[in-house]
């Protein structure tokens, strides 16, 4: 048979429809199943492929991005590389604003793909013209013909989790999910594909870890966005000091705090038992569904977000020299 290059696939073509395994070592209790959906296979390795590709298609078609414009966006690198990678490939100048604590692996890759960025200071507040929000939205004000993603938000972004994420997740499942987790930074995964599965399924209990510092559990507990409220822990890409329009608490069912240090030896110890190297998000839902796990009285099936690789943090959280600097002596 005579075969043609359209069938071939193209880069884009590869975003989603990521794996979703079952966890073979880590779980103690026999009455649960725990799967993780393996995020870090999308072409960028995040699951931020999915909302960026949704956006920039929508902006496209909208004329708000027109050929040989800009994308800017704020970034805790992974949105930047989904941007960096798609712009690269359609011809855009790609400019990213993000904290200084973004792991050098993730700057780097940016501009591996040919992105510039600008580095602002973590603790910079909310108010500040150095927040890399703001700086973002500057930029976006300042250059013609360029377009914000604008991710935190932009209803683009649930939206892209609601078609894809939430209905992969239902058929990979075969239908059988009782707890849904997955950290929030916009809060796109966990709304977006949260809302899907109540609707399949008002009965799936959605979880979203928080990491200690983030407004983010005061706000589901209280109501009330707290002052004190910052992103001055380790984690990358989860947790927020301010509230994002992506997130909608309405399909969340619980709240719950971890540190960085759960966090990255849950990720540390998913590699080292699991074979699945993953970043300290990953580790942050690994280590709510663990806590799920144990307490189980009946079975259950848990489903779990791994958002991105652990290559992104090889010179952080998985270098045993930066574990010791930054938490003393532990054991890992
Ligand atoms: C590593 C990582 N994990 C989790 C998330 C949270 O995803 P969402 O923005 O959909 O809440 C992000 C978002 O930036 C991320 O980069």
């Amino acid at each position: 048979m005579k075969r043609t290059m359209s069938e071939f696939p193209t880069l884009i073509s590869t975003i989603g429809h990521t794996p979703m395994v079952k966890l073979q070592h880590m779980v103690k209790n026999p009455l649960v199943t725990l799967l993780v959906k393996l995020e870090f296979m999308n072409p960028s390795r995040s699951i931020k492929d999915r909302i960026v590709l949704h956006i920039i298609d929508e902006a496209e078609k909208s004329g708000l991005l027109k050929p040989g414009g800009t994308i800017i966006e704020n970034t805790s690198g992974n949105t930047g590389a989904a941007a960096a990678m798609i712009g690269a490939m359609r011809g855009y100048r790609v400019i990213l604003t993000m904290p200084d604590k973004v792991s050098i692996e993730k700057q780097n890759a940016l501009k591996a793909y040919g992105a510039e960025i600008v580095i602002l200071p973590t603790s910079a507040t909310i108010e500040s013209p150095d927040h890399y929000v703001n700086r973002a939205k500057k930029l976006a004000t300042e250059i013609p013909g360029s377009f914000r993603i604008n991710q935190y938000d932009n209803p683009k972004n649930p939206e892209a989790h609601y078609l894809h994420t939430g209905p992969e997740i239902w058929e990979q499942s075969h239908g059988m999910i009782d707890y849904f987790i997955a950290s929030g930074s916009t809060g796109g995964t966990v709304s977006g594909a949260g809302k899907y599965l109540k609707e399949k399924n008002p009965l799936v209990k959605v979880i979203m870890p928080d990491p200690v510092g983030s407004i983010y559990y005061e706000y589901f507990k209280t109501g009330k966005i707290p002052s004190n409220g910052n992103c001055n822990y380790y984690l990358e890409g989860v947790g927020e000091d301010h509230l994002a329009l992506a997130l909608d608490i309405s399909f969340i069912d619980d709240v719950v705090q971890v540190s960085d240090l759960q966090a990255f030896k849950t990720a540390r110890e998913l590699a080292r038992k699991e074979g699945i190297l993953a970043g300290g998000s990953s580790g942050a839902s690994l280590w709510a569904a663990l806590q799920i796990a144990e307490a189980a009285k009946d079975p259950i099936t848990i489903v779990t977000i791994l958002p991105d690789d652990g290559i992104k943090y090889l010179s952080k959280f998985y270098n045993d020299e930066w574990m010791k600097k930054t938490f003393g002596d532990i054991e890992s």
